[in-house]
């Protein structure tokens, strides 16, 4: 099935525009949604195959792949997630106001590359559309994987106000949410990756930190698991400063990594703006999660993302001591049956865990 993408499907859909053949998905996927049993049942298929099930943050995954942030902007498509072997789906990232992100276009495919840049500057239709969704699609009941809800900062948003901003997201999605991923890396939005340093991330955190357990006191909950995530580009001193404020405020974990201002190899010549993703952001993403689980002795749960674009990719953040794996750009290379293929090269690892 993998070969008839590679042959059939991914030449079709190259040959549109990259944002044209990504909403062309979004509506299929969406059209699978709405049939909740179908979904259920193809769920439940990929799971009957051998991937390891893991507890991690209170949470239990069916499987250790997940979809990455900016797939699924709004939640718009959740069930179809599960239903293609993630899993764990992880949506948005939302902000609090709505937002149309930058002009177009604003995605690029490097295929040689296994590469995508993109600039999309968090669009999307706002927490309270979003929540709105996951309301009306019953995701307070129930949700068939762990769903994490990815928020970030709205572009108005003064910097010296995004706590306010933050905040305002997290009470909004606060019911749908398995866990959230605080996003301070996108390089798309002006000066939110500021977020990540001394001067503002330990207030940003501490803010997100007393509402989640306020509201868990209040509901008689556990308070939801809090994540954030990092950049590639931060040197090894940046992430050391980041993993204090993590540590210190009792976070539940990091995903790491986002999309890259660097352009490596060659792609040297690359010259469109914005965050890269794919192949060439591997070796980066390996090399900060092996930093971060040597720095933490492993206390600190990574979720490994960047450059997952084959088992052997994967293998490897789980050997730099990812406990989870997340996919965006693999997906559209490799296609729908990526995910459940990678879940189950990977169970074997899992062995000793359980
Ligand atoms: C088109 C596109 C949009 C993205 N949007 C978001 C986003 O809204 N929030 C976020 O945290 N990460 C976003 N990402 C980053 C991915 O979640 C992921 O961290 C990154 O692409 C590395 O993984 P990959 O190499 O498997 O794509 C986006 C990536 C792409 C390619």
């Amino acid at each position: 099935m993998g070969r008839f993408y590679e042959k059939v499907a991914r030449p079709i859909l190259f040959m549109q525009d990259p944002e044209r053949a990504h909403e062309n998905i979004v509506l299929g996927l969406k059209f699978l949604h709405n049939f909740s049993r179908i979904c259920d049942f193809f769920h439940r298929m990929n799971q009957n195959s051998p991937s390891r099930p893991i507890q991690l943050f209170g949470l239990d995954f069916p499987n250790t792949v997940g979809m990455a942030a900016g797939m699924d902007k709004n939640a718009q498509f959740w069930r179809a997630s599960a239903a293609l072997g993630f899993g764990h789906v992880e949506v948005g990232t939302v902000t609090l106001k709505p937002q149309p992100g930058n002009p177009r276009p604003r995605l690029f495919r490097y295929p040689a590359e296994k590469a995508l840049i993109n600039r999309m500057g968090f669009n999307n239709e706002g927490a309270k559309a979003v929540a709105d969704r996951l309301k009306a699609d019953g995701a307070h009941r129930f949700r068939q994987i762990p769903l994490g809800i990815n928020i970030g900062k709205s572009k108005s948003a003064d910097l010296s106000k995004a706590a306010e901003d933050y905040l305002g997201s997290f009470h909004l999605l606060a019911d749908y949410a398995d866990y959230f991923a605080i996003n301070v890396s996108s390089p798309n939005t002006p000066a939110l990756r500021q977020l990540q340093g001394h001067k503002y991330l330990p207030g940003l955190l501490k803010t997100l930190r007393e509402a989640n357990i306020k509201r868990a006191r209040k509901l008689g909950l556990k308070p939801i698991p809090m994540l954030v995530k990092i950049s590639p580009d931060l040197d090894f001193q940046e992430i050391d400063s980041v993993l204090t404020d993590i540590l210190d405020l009792g976070y539940d974990g990091i995903i790491a990594t986002n999309t890259t201002i660097e352009r490596p190899g060659s792609l040297s010549a690359a010259n469109e703006p914005g965050g890269l993703s794919g192949k060439p952001l591997h070796h980066r993403a390996v090399q900060i999660i092996r930093y971060i689980h040597k720095a933490t002795e492993g206390r600190l749960p990574i979720i490994g993302t960047g450059g997952v674009s084959d088992p052997t990719s994967a293998g490897r953040m789980i050997d730099a001591g990812a406990s989870l794996v997340q996919i965006y750009t693999g997906l559209v290379f490799n296609g729908p049956f990526f995910p459940s293929t990678v879940a189950r090269a990977l169970a074997p690892r899992y062995e000793d865990w359980v």
